[in-house]
């Protein structure tokens, strides 16, 4: 695993943003695996940048995104496909062709689920995936308990995500209690994964990724696993760490 860990916020958003443009440049043609929630939005911001200013160019790119709530459509505003439009890809020259995010109402899930995973791999599978965590160890929806292995399917929310989002919603009705999410499994298999964390509320989560053990308690414990995971933190999600890790290796921070 490459550990970076960087000041702040800001640092770990430009750092992001370096690993995402490299590997536009280097494959104008790349698929590209996308994160939402609040963590890449610094990434998004900077890479928006990038295509006004300096002409980063979007339109050869394939992208799936992680995650999508059921029940929500696209143009909800708690959408993670509203999120993305918004966020990112209303400001670069996307084709929208070729952006993925799952169809929070699709009417038969499992079948779109099927198909979701088809395109990934008909798309020659996801060259960079981006990810957060959450503060229970999950990534994308994989809360803990989720299999190590899991492909995209429909996952129930927990009870703290559905808690969390109502005060979002101005229906009850509308809080979503499922969301369609891409599997570990199905994550892992990207070529990288770019993990993103940034303050201390992700710090424990952060500590049990790295230095704990592998264990669908941790879903995101598996980019152990993975044959290249590139983690980028600030100090504050990294403040727990026993380890100083660097150059792919980790020695431990108190050695006398
Ligand atoms: P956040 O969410 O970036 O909003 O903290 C990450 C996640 O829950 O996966």
């Amino acid at each position: 695993m490459l550990v970076e860990v960087v000041d702040n916020y800001e640092s770990l958003s430009a750092r992001a943003a370096e690993v995402v443009i490299q590997q536009i440049r280097k494959k104008p043609d790349s698929t590209i695996g996308f994160a939402t929630g609040g963590t890449p939005k610094g990434l998004y911001d900077r890479l928006i940048q990038a295509h006004q200013e300096r002409g980063l160019d979007f339109s050869k790119l394939t992208t799936f995104n992680l995650d999508e709530y059921v029940g929500l459509p696209p143009e909800h505003e708690q959408s993670y496909a509203h999120y993305m439009w918004s966020n990112l890809f209303d400001h670069v020259n996307v084709t929208e062709s070729r952006v993925h995010i799952p169809h929070g109402m699709a009417d038969d899930i499992d079948e779109h689920c099927q198909w979701y995973e088809r395109r990934i791999q008909e798309a020659g599978g996801i060259d960079l995936q981006i990810l957060g965590i959450g503060a229970n160890g999950h990534i994308a929806f994989n809360e803990p308990g989720s299999s190590l292995g899991s492909r995209t399917r429909i996952k129930t929310l927990t009870s703290k995500t559905v808690e969390d989002n109502a005060r979002y919603f101005e229906d009850p009705d509308m809080v979503p209690e499922y969301a369609i999410t891409m599997g570990v499994g199905t994550i892992m298999e990207a070529e990288e994964v770019l993990l993103l964390a940034s303050g201390e509320r992700k710090s424990r989560a952060i500590k049990k990724t790295l230095e704990g053990p592998l264990t669908a308690m941790v879903p995101a414990s598996m980019v152990q696993m993975h044959r290249f995971a590139h983690v980028v933190l600030d100090e504050e999600a990294a403040s727990r760490l026993d380890y100083r890790h660097h150059h792919g290796i980790a020695e431990p921070k108190d050695d006398a």
